[in-house]
């Protein structure tokens, strides 16, 4: 018997995992909130993805594997399109870019973030029109604002002085008058991890509203007449289920504007409340629908805008990881099961913390699910665990498999399309996987899988 079948379900189990993990699970369902839509398990108890088996899929690409459900990506986007009718909504790139994604999410109405010169290299390659792109990030090189001058990108969100001053050279040497957008850090603890709370005093992102720096900067633009200054941005953070945070920061970011309004005569027309809408990752988790979240949004502004007297600004929102991350689930073959006798049992899979680094890096909750195949046996406790040289190198912390996961079987992990092939490295010379888009019964590949002649072209010493 192994450390925790379900035999010794209320006993040892109870010590360890959090508390609904004592609450014995059925190990072959699978909840819906945390796949992607065209997922099912077949007939013969392996999962199906928009009519594809998982185990022709792993014979055809491989594992470990990205696995993209792309009518579900372009149904999120459909979604949040239509939560937000007159308001842009920007695919944040950072939670993952390629070129058949912007295609996808270009195709679908959406605008795009991008906050690096690689970002915007791949937007423009896949043929994004450079008006619908919003350029991010609080240390642009002289070369990338020129690059997104020339290029004609839509918005330059700023987020320092220097920017301003670069930015306002670029556009007088080259006679052109760029649209920004302020990046206001509005002072709000966003209630998830550290280092993806983005609107707390004490960080590196935008111009301090409290310490009048948002107010000088704004000014300054509109004094010197060379940028052309379209609103103000807030971006609180990441993984978020709770509004408040976007209700103060709606709150802060329009007294700005109004005291804009009272000391230049200037209304803003716009506004960019930022992304970080939170998606579930495991059964715990309870995210707002873009509906939802759309109508919830909407009545913040509109109360804030109505208690100081401004025109309602045009909205834009950048979700990432709420468009992409439940889309995609990545699938790996156990390597090798091991009962650490008495405390736990470990199923180690074909990749890890190369292909997923948000457990060991923000403690993140994923689940699994043994995927070739449904299984009647009793569950066990287990933990997923990586190849790697680490003892972090935790794919999911505790999840219920079935007591006779084996090697050789395929197991899937659900909710990994944001963060995770985007944050991938090849720590041990481990190749990146390929990301596959499946669709109406079709997979193709949309990113190879790194080899190791890939691994070794850099290496040129
Ligand atoms: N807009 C701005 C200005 C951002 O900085 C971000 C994320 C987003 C939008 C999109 O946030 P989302 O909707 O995807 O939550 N690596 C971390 C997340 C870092 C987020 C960085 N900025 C993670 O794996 O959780």
């Amino acid at each position: 018997m192994r450390a925790h079948e379900a035999g010794a379900l209320h006993g040892d189990i109870g010590n360890r995992g959090p508390a609904w993990l004592r609450t014995p699970v059925d190990v072959n369902a699978l909840v819906p909130q945390l796949w992607p839509r065209h997922v099912a398990r077949g007939p013969a108890g392996a999962l199906t993805v928009a009519g594809l088996d998982v185990r022709d899929l792993a014979a055809e690409f491989g594992t470990a594997a990205y696995v993209l459900d792309e009518d579900d990506l372009r149904g999120r986007c459909r979604e949040f399109r239509a939560a937000f009718p007159d308001a842009d909504v920007y695919y944040a790139g950072k939670a993952f870019l390629c070129r058949a994604v912007v295609r996808m999410i270009a195709e679908e109405g959406l605008f795009l973030d991008v906050c690096t010169g690689g970002e915007l290299a791949t937007a423009l390659s896949a043929g994004m029109p450079p008006e619908r792109i919003g350029f991010h990030g609080n240390n642009k090189s002289v070369a990338e604002l020129t690059r997104a001058v020339d290029t004609g990108v839509g918005r330059i969100i700023v987020d320092s002085f220097t920017e301003i001053d670069r930015l306002t050279a670029l556009a007088r040497e080259r006679g052109v008058r760029p649209r920004v957008l302020l990046r206001v850090t509005v002072g709000v603890e966003a209630h998830t991890h550290e280092f993806i709370a983005t609107a707390h005093e004490d960080q590196k992102f935008g111009f301090s509203l409290a310490g009048g720096a948002a107010a000088t900067a704004a000014f300054r633009i509109l004094d010197e007449d060379v940028l052309e200054l379209r609103g103000l941005h807030s971006h609180i953070g990441s993984q978020i289920f709770d509004a408040s945070g976007f209700e103060v920061s709606a709150r802060r970011v329009l007294a700005l504007q109004a005291q804009i309004r009272d000391a230049r005569g200037v209304e803003l027309p716009e506004l960019d409340l930022g992304g970080g809408f939170g998606i579930a990752y495991t059964t715990q988790d309870d995210p707002a629908s873009p509906h939802d979240l759309a109508k919830r949004l909407r009545k913040i502004v509109d109360g804030e805008c109505a208690a100081e007297n401004l025109a309602v600004p045009h909205l834009s929102v950048e979700p990432g990881r709420a468009i992409v991350g439940p889309a995609v689930f990545t699938l790996y073959e156990v390597g090798t099961v091991k009962d650490v006798d008495g405390l736990r049992t470990y199923v180690s899979v074909d990749g890890g913390m190369s292909d997923n680094i948000r457990t060991a890096l923000y403690d993140a909750s994923y689940s699994a699910t043994l995927a070739n195949r449904a299984s009647s046996t009793v569950p066990m406790l287990a933990r997923v665990v990586g190849k790697h040289c680490e003892s972090g190198d935790i794919v999911v912390k505790d999840e219920f498999l079935p007591a006779d996961v084996q090697p050789g079987d395929l197991l899937a992990v659900p909710g990994t399309g944001a963060y995770c092939r985007s944050m991938a490295s090849n720590y041990n010379h481990v190749p990146r996987p390929p990301v596959v888009a499946v669709r109406d019964g079709h997979a193709r590949v949309i990113v190879r899988r790194e080899t190791e002649d890939d691994l070794l072209a850099l290496d040129v010493g």
